[in-house]
């Protein structure tokens, strides 16, 4: 999967910026600390243990580099960014049940925000899944590097036999 380049000066994230949205009831926020273990196990329970693992080193950071969604139910989706490199957006995520209602979006957006607010200029999204998403939402644009990418030969859980 490609790694993904934004100008977060380009007329696409300013429209983002301005135009995303959380749906109605959901709020977008930076987690308390104290909340650590709550969105660690969501995102573990929800993707996967290398995202927990990222979630744990954007709590490390202050202010915490990481957004949550929330809606009167609990945690709907997450989203950091500055955790395996800076100027990395991702990874994020949102509820099988919540998604297509612009939550990915919203926290996107704000992510965006927040980087642009520390000074960074551009945004990467390393190994991106759902390229269109970022292309549409954000005028993203492929990195054509053929090289080796930050995850090569990242030591990963053993499968048990
Ligand atoms: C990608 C993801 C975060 C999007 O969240 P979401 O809340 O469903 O997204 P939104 O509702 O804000 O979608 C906004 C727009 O993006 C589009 N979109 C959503 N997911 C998409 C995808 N996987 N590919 C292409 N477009 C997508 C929607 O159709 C929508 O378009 P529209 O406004 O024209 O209707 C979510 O699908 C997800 O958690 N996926 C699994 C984890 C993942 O792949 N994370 C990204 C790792 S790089």
């Amino acid at each position: 999967m490609p790694d993904l380049l934004v100008s977060l000066y380009s007329k696409e994230v300013e429209t983002l910026i301005n135009k995303a949205e959380a749906p109605s009831g959901v709020i977008i926020r930076a987690p308390l600390a104290p909340e650590l273990h709550i969105v660690r196990d969501w995102v573990l329970a929800q993707f996967s243990e290398n995202w927990a693992s990222e979630v744990m080193v954007a709590f490390s950071r202050q202010p915490v580099s990481c957004l949550i969604a929330v809606n009167q139910t609990g945690l709907q989706g997450f989203a950091c960014y500055d955790v395996t490199a800076r100027g990395f957006f991702g990874p994020t995520g949102v509820a099988p049940e919540a998604r297509g209602k612009g939550i990915g979006v919203a926290l996107l957006a704000a992510c965006l925000q927040s980087m642009k607010a520390l000074g960074h200029a551009y945004a990467f999204i390393g190994d991106a899944g759902p390229v269109d998403f970022y292309v549409r939402s954000a005028g993203a644009i492929v990195i054509p590097a053929s090289d080796k990418g930050i995850y090569e030969g990242m030591l990963r859980t053993p499968t048990k036999t």
